[in-house]
């Protein structure tokens, strides 16, 4: 069974008032515990992949592991390029099999970034890949994208909808107040659900996208900490401002530090009750329990799409 677009999935998720999970993944644990979730679920599921992760896992791996999660579980599954920097790395994920790419030119004057999103979306479209692009900066810290909150942006509507008209981008990554990490807001969280509005009343069906969608749930920094681990105590993006941006129009909703917090959780827990432990599968065996109930928990409590396979 081939990879999917997310054409037919943000479809149905914004016609249905819900979001489509998009999950950071690594390794092999991180993939089989998000994909058994899905399947339980009965989830549509957009797995990406980071220039960072590419780096430690390689391309090959990561695309053989996700064949093989397909194969295992027989789920529908888009792979996506998580804020491919530059043209180049666009092209190898699309040659190198990927049906979707994002190309975050976001930090860039709007000029340029609508002549690189172009580019990239001329070569994925000739060869049926999907383009996520982005526009607006949000605070926090990417692969090799520092935005400090003070230079971050959020994104004007007005220039939202040109920006999609002159790219024909497939999908709009939009900055509304969410962030990168495990540290999102100083105080009360936040989010401009008057530009996503004023947006999708202007586009109406257009699927927008939401990163830095973290909860940062207190118990697993709790977790981490009682386990000798030293996090702050951190602010994420409350549960229920996700669900209302799902039925809003965000149809996909990037998370990626919430299974970070839950599969160290698990490992700082196991070592802390048995340190004699050294084979790593008695310890990655529940840290890929934990992503599992993880994902379950953000499908169904958070994008509101059990049984939208
Ligand atoms: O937004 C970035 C994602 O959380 C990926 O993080 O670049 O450390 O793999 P990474
Ligand atoms: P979080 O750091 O909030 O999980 O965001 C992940 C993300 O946006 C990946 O692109
Ligand atoms: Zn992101």
């Amino acid at each position: 069974m081939p990879l999917i677009t997310s054409k037919e999935m943000f479809k149905k998720a914004y016609e249905g008032g819900y979001a489509v999970g998009a999950f950071n993944v690594n390794n092999m644990e991180i993939i089989q515990g998000i994909t058994e979730a899905a399947k339980e679920e009965n989830a549509p599921l957009i797995l990406q992949v980071s220039a960072g992760a590419r780096k430690y896992a390689k391309h090959v791996y990561l695309m053989k592991l996700v064949e093989a999660a397909i194969e295992d579980t027989g789920l529908n599954i888009c792979l996506h390029l998580d804020h491919g920097e530059d043209f180049e790395v666009c092209k190898s994920c699309i040659d190198g099999g990927f049906s979707s790419v994002m190309i975050d030119g976001s930090k860039y004057p709007f000029e340029e970034n609508i002549a690189l999103t172009k580019q990239v979306i001329e070569y994925a479209h000739e060869k049926g890949v999907v383009v996520e692009a982005e526009l607006g900066k949000l605070a926090g810290i990417e692969d090799d994208v520092n935005v400090d909150a003070k230079d971050a942006a959020f994104t004007d509507p007005d220039q939202a909808v040109e920006f999609i008209e002159r790219t024909g981008c497939d999908s709009l990554a939009i900055a509304i107040g969410t962030s990168h990490g495990a540290y999102k807001f100083k105080g009360e969280p936040r989010l401009r659900f008057d530009i996503l509005e004023k947006i999708t009343k202007l586009k109406p069906g257009f699927p927008l996208v939401l990163h830095g969608a973290s909860t940062v749930l207190p118990e697993f920094v709790q977790l981490c900490n009682k386990y000798g681990g030293n996090l702050p105590g951190a602010q994420g993006v409350p549960e229920e401002m996700l669900k209302k941006a799902g039925a809003m129009g965000a149809c996909k909703i990037n998370i990626d530090t919430d299974l970070r917090l839950a599969m160290t959780a698990s490992i700082r827990k196991h070592f802390a009750e048995k340190p004699e432990d050294f084979d790593p599968r008695q310890y990655l065996k529940p840290a890929r329990e934990a992503i599992k109930e993880m994902v379950r928990h953000k499908i169904k409590n958070v994008l509101n799409c059990s049984d939208r396979a």
